[in-house]
């Protein structure tokens, strides 16, 4: 295997043979991938980096103030745009799956048409594609279209700017070692991935804010378990999925309806196939009786327990 540092090295001297002038946005979102991406970038081309955080109201439970924190630690210093009432709306009254992704596909491309329009001098645009999101995409020469993962090719050309994607070649494992190589956090580095489009993907119908509750609620307390477990680094990832179908529950002497949470934890080495976890029976507990005690509206706990194939990891 390659040593990390030696391809640091070319890696960055690549991005400054390729980026001779003007300025390169890069979304970041938090997750290892675009991370990486950015402090490549940032050794590459220095100041003329222009970072960008887009709060699309779909992060989990504190998840933007970590990840601020994170990027500054590593001498980044993101713009962060609160957009979460744009794409709340954007996404209203939105059930089908791939209508959702694509409402949220082109809102992040006007907002970033919007940074292009007020730094003109931006002329390169840099994504954290790694080589399984091109094939998964449909991207490869041969391969089906699967999901459209709104990071790869949903940004219209129209922007005008040059696509940079230092990672495309990469699988997971070896960003997070090259992250780890680059001095970034651990916590970070191993960091379960994240959809683009955040939790509306894990809302089964339409996105509304009690749903959206939910699931930033539940996710947590999946993760908290599985770390307390000492489980969190051994899966690929662990989260909750809300829908909009019922289970009747007891409180006190009352009958009261509730959500249904289904609770996803996969092993897998790239995202391409993936084993759900025989997580021990106790953590499933605890993870059970937290959420229906916690989260408000819930009153089922499920495990899923199909693999990929014939289901994707995401519900949508
Ligand atoms: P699926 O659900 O297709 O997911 O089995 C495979 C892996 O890709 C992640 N994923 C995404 N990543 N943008 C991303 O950056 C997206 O739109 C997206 N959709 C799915 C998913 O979390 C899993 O790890």
């Amino acid at each position: 295997w390659w040593r990390p540092e030696n391809l640091i090295d070319s890696l960055v001297s690549e991005l400054r043979e390729r980026v001779k002038e003007g300025r390169v946005l890069v979304a970041v979102s938090g997750g290892v991938d675009s991370t990486v991406t950015a402090v490549l970038l940032q050794r590459a081309v220095g100041d003329r980096l222009l970072a960008v955080l887009v709060d699309h109201g779909f992060f989990r439970e504190g998840e933007v103030e970590e990840t601020v924190r994170i990027l500054k630690s590593a001498g980044i210093e993101p713009l962060v745009i609160d957009a979460r009432e744009e794409f709340f709306e954007a996404v209203r009254g939105v059930s089908d799956p791939e209508e959702k992704r694509k409402r949220i596909g082109e809102m992040f491309a006007r907002i970033f048409q919007r940074i292009v329009k007020e730094n003109p001098d931006i002329r390169y645009l840099a994504q954290g594609t790694l080589y399984p999101d091109v094939i998964e995409s449909g991207a490869a020469p041969g391969a089906d279209r699967i999901k459209s993962h709104h990071n790869v090719g949903g940004l219209p050309s129209w922007l005008g700017l040059e696509v940079i994607e230092p990672l495309r070649e990469f699988y997971k494992d070896e960003v997070r070692r090259l992250a780890l190589a680059l001095g970034l956090p651990h916590e970070l580095a191993f960091r379960h991935p994240f959809p683009g489009p955040g939790l509306a993907v894990r809302i089964i119908g339409e996105v509304t804010r009690e749903k959206l509750e939910i699931v930033r609620k539940a996710s947590r307390i999946v993760e908290d378990e599985l770390r307390r477990a000492g489980l969190y680094e051994r899966v690929w990832q662990a989260f909750a999925v809300v829908g909009d179908d019922r289970w009747v529950g007891v409180k006190g002497d009352r009958r009261e309806e509730g959500h249904i949470v289904i609770v996803r934890i996969v092993e897998s080495d790239d995202g391409m196939t993936a084993d759900w976890t025989r997580v021990p029976y106790e953590v499933l507990d605890r993870i059970s009786r937290r959420i229906t005690a916690e989260v408000p509206g819930v009153t089922m706990v499920a495990y899923a327990v199909t693999t990929k194939p014939p289901a994707t990891i995401e519900p949508q």
